[in-house]
Parts: C-alpha cells; sequence; structure tokens
C-alpha cells in the first residue's frame, strides 16, 4: 500500500488551506531573493496554461520530443524490448505517452502522481486507448520512494520521464530524484528521460516569453492562486514577466519583477518589495551531452542510447540503473 487509509496526500488546515503551499511561499517570500517553487503554478488554470504553452510556435520542447518519439520508435522499442512494466513519472501527456505504450508492447502501465483527480481521468482515456493493458495508476509523491503495486513487482521496469521536468530542479535535487527513482524501480531498471538542450540564447529567451503573453499568464497565475488560497492581497498589475538566461547554471530563470515598490499581505504576514527586486518562479536547465551524462551519472544512470530531434534542440536519454561498485 502506498500510503495509509485516511491520510491524505494534501494535507489541509480547517479553512482548507494546503499546509504545504502556506509554507512554502511565507518561506519563500522571505528570504532575500524571494521565490516560490515551480510546482504551484498547476492548480486548474495553471495546469491549463501550460496545454497552451505547449501549443505555442515558440515552445519547442514539447513538438521536439514527440518528435523524437515518433520519428525513433522502432529503435528505442529494440533497445526497451517488450514486456516491461512501464512507471511514468507523472500523470502522462496525451500524446507522449500513447506514442511510447505503441512502440514498446509493455507489460503494465503504472503512472505515479500527487494529483490524485488528474491521474485518475488520464489513466481511464488509456485505459480505453489500450484494451488488454493493465493501467495501475499510484497516488503518489515520486519525490519519494513508491511502493509499486505488487502485480508489476516482479516485472522489468521502464521508467519515463518527459518533458524535460528534471531540468525544474538543481542538482542536488535533480540528483536526489534521479536516485529515489532506481530505488522505486528496482534491479535491472531502464529509464527513459527527456532532456532539453543548450542552444541559441534568443530561441531559449522567445520559448519562455511568448509574443502572446501565454507565458506571462502562466507565470502571473501563481500570484492570483496566492491571492485566492492564501487570503493574499498582491496586485498583479505591479508585476511584470520575466525569463533571464542564467549563464553560469545553463538555465532559463522564470521571475516575477515588481513595476514599482509595493507591499501586500499573504496570510496575515506583511511583505514589502522595492522596485525592480523579483520572485523568482521557476528554474529550467539545459543540457549538454556530457552534463545531461554527468547528472545521470552522478545517480547511478548510466546512458545506453540517446536521440535527439532533426533540429538538435531537445534529447532523449535512454539509461540503465547501475548498482555501485568500490573500484573504477
Ligand atoms: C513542464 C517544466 C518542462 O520548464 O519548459 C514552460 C514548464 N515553464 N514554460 C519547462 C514551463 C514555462 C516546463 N516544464
Amino acid at each position: 500500500m502506498t500510503k495509509p487509509a485516511g491520510l491524505k496526500l494534501v494535507e489541509r488546515d480547517a479553512d482548507g488551506v494546503d499546509l504545504a503551499f502556506r509554507a512554502d511561499v511565507l518561506a519563500g517570500l522571505a528570504e532575500a531573493q524571494k521565490a516560490v517553487p515551480a510546482r504551484w503554478f498547476y492548480d486548474d488554470a495553471g495546469s491549463q496554461l501550460f496545454e497552451d504553452i505547449t501549443q505555442l510556435h515558440e515552445y519547442y520542447p514539447t513538438r521536439a520530443e514527440t518528435e523524437i518519439l515518433s520519428n525513433r520508435a522502432t529503435e528505442i522499442a529494440e533497445l526497451i524490448g517488450e514486456g516491461r512494466a512501464v512507471v511514468e513519472f507523472g500523470s502522462g501527456s496525451s500524446v507522449k505517452t500513447p506514442l511510447l505504450l505503441s512502440a514498446i508492447r509493455p507489460s503494465a502501465y503504472v503512472p505515479l502522481d500527487i494529483a490524485g483527480d488528474f491521474l485518475r481521468a488520464s489513466s481511464a482515456a488509456l485505459s480505453e486507448k489500450f484494451p488488454g493493458l493493465p493501467v495501475l495508476p499510484v497516488e503518489a509523491d515520486f519525490m519519494r520512494r513508491v511502493e509499486l503495486p505488487a502485480e508489476v513487482f516482479d516485472l522489468p521496469k521502464l521508467g519515463f520521464f518527459p518533458g524535460s521536468t528534471i531540468g525544474n530542479m538543481i542538482a542536488r535535487t535533480a540528483t536526489d530524484l534521479l536516485r529515489t527513482m532506481r530505488a522505486t524501480l528496482g534491479e535491472g531498471a531502464l529509464l527513459l528521460i527527456g532532456m532539453d538542450l543548450v542552444k541559441d540564447e534568443d530561441v531559449l529567451l522567445a520559448a519562455y516569453d511568448d509574443a502572446a503573453g501565454v507565458t506571462a499568464a502562466f507565470n502571473l497565475n501563481l500570484l492570483a492562486r496566492i491571492n485566492r488560497e492564501l487570503d493574499g492581497d498582491i496586485p498583479l498589475e505591479a508585476f511584470a514577466h520575466e525569463a533571464r538566461w542564467n549563464d553560469p547554471f545553463a538555465r532559463i530563470e522564470m521571475h516575477l519583477v515588481a513595476k514599482r515598490d509595493v507591499d501586500f499581505t499573504v496570510s496575515g504576514r506583511r511583505f514589502a518589495m522595492r522596485a525592480g527586486e523579483s520572485i523568482h518562479t521557476e528554474n529550467s536547465h539545459k543540457f549538454t551531452k556530457r552534463s545531461g551524462q554527468m547528472l545521470l551519472a552522478a545517480a547511478g544512470w548510466e546512458p545506453l542510447a540517446r536521440w535527439t530531434d532533426e533540429a538538435k534542440r531537445f534529447s532523449l536519454v535512454l539509461a540503465e540503473s547501475r548498482p555501485p561498485r568500490s573500484a573504477p
């Protein structure tokens, strides 16, 4: 069993406030460089805005990764082999997951997600597309080791972590997660992971600051969510969306920059910002072949194969879990 009955994954106070959300926001706004973790973007409005982002001309990652999965399906399937249980870290996308599942003839599909409603909806849709494939959703926080369903215990596993979501994490958190994935998947596991690539700065900046303003709306929606769920009075019109390329860390950063001096209240606490100060809301790390390989190696994953789209914007890496050894 993944969680004891009655123990809610999302803990709320008597007013229905998500305690982890409040703790993250209050701690983050109290820092010298204000920051809120990117995972809080994804309320219903934020999830819809992210879907809209994936359709934007400027936002290439989703299209590039889908291109790899469809054009290289045969090669990918040959290396993975038949009969693996696919464990997806996240609820799965309606396009990428079916592409993978139809390519490899898996023995089961196990999506892991903390958002139970979303998980059940996407699992139902997938079951319909793949009659005969056991679909076994698990409501869990995959940042911790997850107990997989008994049905897949003895089956070989393939972890699937598309979208370059690994890029949202700083190196130490990414390494922790990749190691935790090895623990969740067990011996002999493979991992198919999407990693977005370093490229021309203008292309990257446009992908995170599109002309139609969808990414700006996605970023600003975080403030609307704070106001609604944490009894805040942040004036949205006082903030501007900004995407920055941080070269030493090879990452796009998203910030909400105060256009003027501003003060506001969240959950009864006062905060003040000067014009030009920002709230850092997201990192999206970009990789090279070597930096991606190094990150995987640091967590005990040995790359077996790597594919990119035609334009070399995005990579998909297949890696194998390696037990630690005491000598080179
Ligand atoms: C879902 C984390 C892969 O970093 O590209 C898109 C999120 N943020 N536009 C990314 C996102 C702004 C996206 N990931």
